[in-house]
This record gives structure tokens, sequence and C-alpha cells, in this order.
């Protein structure tokens, strides 16, 4: 099996620069690592309760119903959905890639570490492609296997496919499924990508991860790769000139400085159809396998949504 930590990953940089500049290309698995993404995602997110409310109600009512009682976010970024989680009761572990998002996740945790769910929350920085090695690195992961595996905020489709053959889609989702119980559901979503590439632009509907007043534009660039769409590109701009300066200063941003934010993050862009094979790939063909669309279930009325979630079962 190749060694994914230490493999050199392969660039497509003479085509096309895939990430802000500032990020070096052996960071490429970690698009945040210049920390421009990371410092202004609640900005972008708009707020830590508002997003969450958003969809909170559905996530509580999807896991209860399911008996879930434990949760790994596996793209905690800055702990948005986690932290939603504790507060709802579940017991809940978090990782992500890139230090600069856990760093506000970090943050959170100390900042709340006299309540007990707080000190209880396990925080680690994981890669997916090794995931379950990276977790029980330091043995300090109390949780083996959950009841369910999240992934949440198109956060899988940052994974590249420079091989054209999704082996490395098909290595992650293996170690989600690893870490479920039999009977245990990952939930995982993606952006409408085939909106994205049969129009070239997201589709023009309210995002119900991201509504942070701040967000000027997202451009959206397709590369296609011997015919094949291979890469999404979004440049991100804010304008936040009518941000708080205390906030702008808490951000390490100078208020003087900065008025248009930007940053540019890059995509796999998954089809619904590929993205199910995927899936099914992996849990297999019987495995009980839900749609949503931003979190309604689809029918014939669903049209342009932002995002498609799976929920979907491991075999008992
Ligand atoms: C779009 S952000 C979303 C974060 C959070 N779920 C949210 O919705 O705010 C995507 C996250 O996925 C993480 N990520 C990307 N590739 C990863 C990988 N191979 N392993 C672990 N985390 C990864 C990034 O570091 C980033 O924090």
């Amino acid at each position: 099996m190749p060694n994914y930590r230490l493999e050199k990953k392969m660039s497509i940089d003479s085509i096309y620069r895939t990430r802000s500049l500032g990020v070096p290309t052996v960071g490429l698995p970690d698009q945040y690592a210049d920390g421009r993404a990371a410092k202004v995602w609640e900005l972008y997110m708009g707020g830590k309760t508002s997003r969450t409310d958003a969809y909170k109600e559905w996530f509580v009512q999807t896991f209860k119903d399911r008996g879930v009682k434990t949760v790994i976010d596996v793209a905690c970024g800055t702990g948005i959905d986690s932290v939603m989680l504790l507060e709802e009761g579940f017991q809940v572990v978090s990782c992500d890639a890139s230090d600069k998002m856990l760093k506000s996740a970090l943050e959170e945790r100390w900042r709340r570490r006299k309540e007990t769910k707080f000190d209880n929350w396990v925080i680690k920085e994981a890669n997916w492609l090794t995931l379950k090695e990276d977790l029980n690195a330091d043995g300090d992961v109390p949780i083996k296997l959950f009841d369910a595996v999240i992934c949440c905020g198109n956060s899988f489709a940052h994974l590249p496919d420079f091989e054209g053959t999704l082996e490395k889609h098909k290595i992650a989702i293996s170690q989600f499924y690893s870490m479920l119980k039999p009977g245990g559901i990952l939930f995982i979503d993606h952006r409408n990508f085939d909106h994205i590439l049969d129009h070239g632009c997201v589709p023009q509907g309210p995002n119900v991860y991201y509504q942070g007043k701040f967000l000027k534009d997202i451009k959206c660039s397709n590369l296609t790769v011997n015919g094949k769409p291979n890469m999404t590109t979004f440049d991100y701009e804010m304008d936040i000139h009518n941000v708080e300066p205390e906030i702008l200063t808490k951000l390490r941003i100078d208020p003087a400085e900065q008025v248009c934010w930007k940053f540019r993050l890059s995509y796999y862009p998954h089809r619904l159809q590929t993205f199910n094979g995927l899936l099914r790939s992996v849990f297999g063909d019987d495995a009980e396998h839900h749609i949503y669309a931003d979190f309604q279930p689809m029918d014939d009325s669903t049209k342009d949504p932002a995002y498609y979630m799976h929920v979907i079962k491991r075999p008992a």
C-alpha cells in the first residue's frame, strides 16, 4: 500500500495554481495552511449559532432516531458542528488535517473547559487517508468505533484526484467506514457540482452552511483534464471593511490594510451519480442510503440545491 504520509503530492501547478499564494506546493493537502481562509472562516460561516440553527434540528432528530450517541467529526475545521453536537449531548471526537483550522476548535475547548462535555472533547490532527493510524497514534482517543461519522461543509471534495481513478477517495471512505460500528451511519455532503459543472457557477439560492454577510463573490473555475472534470476552484472575495475593528484585531487582520479579503480553495467536483457509486463501492450495493438536498428529502420538486447530503448505513 502506498505511504500517503510520505508520498510527495503530485502537483498540477504546471497547469493551474490551486490555492492562495503563500500555501506551499507540498502543503496542497492543507489548503488552509497560510491561515487566509482559517482567519475569516467564522465570518464566512456567519457566526457559530446562526449557521447551525439552520440544520441543528435535522441533525439531532436524525441522530436520535437512529440511536446515535457517539460521533466523530472528521473535518471539524474550526469546530462549528462538533460544538453544536456537544451542546446537544452527543459524545464527540473531532479531527482535521489543518492545524490552522484546529487552532480555533482548540481555543473554544479551552475557553469552555469548565463544562464537563468540553473537558471530555477530544480534538486530534488527522488525515482521512491515514485516519485510523493518526487517531490511534497517542492512544488517547477513548472511543474506537462510533455510531456516526460526519464530514460536513463540502469538506470531502477537498481531496484531489490526480490519478483520475478516485483511488484516494475510496481509501478515505473506507477509513470512515472502518470508524463505524455495524449499523452506524456516515453523514457526508458535497456541493451541487452537477450544477457547477453544467453552468460554470454555484447555484443562486441560499447556502445552508455559509451565510456570513461579508461574502461578496465566489468566482468559480472548472478545470478539465483529458476531457474529464478534474478540479473546481473557488476564488472567495469578502468585503470586510464593515467588520468591527475589535473582531479584526482578534483575527489578527490589520483594519487599515484589508478591505477586500481573498482566498482560493480547490475541490474535486463530485457528480451526484458518481458519488453514489463511490459510497456504494465501500458500503455495498444493499446499504441503506438516503440523499437529501439542502437537508430536505429529494423528490421531483427538488431544484438546484446548493448541497447534497448523504446518510449511508454500515450494514449490521
Ligand atoms: C470547507 S472546510 C469545512 C470545515 C467544517 N466542517 C465547516 O463546515 O466549517 C474543510 C475542512 O476539511 C479539512 N480537510 C481537507 N482535506 C482533509 C484531509 N485529507 N484530511 C482531514 N481533513 C481534511 C480541511 O483542513 C478543512 O478544515
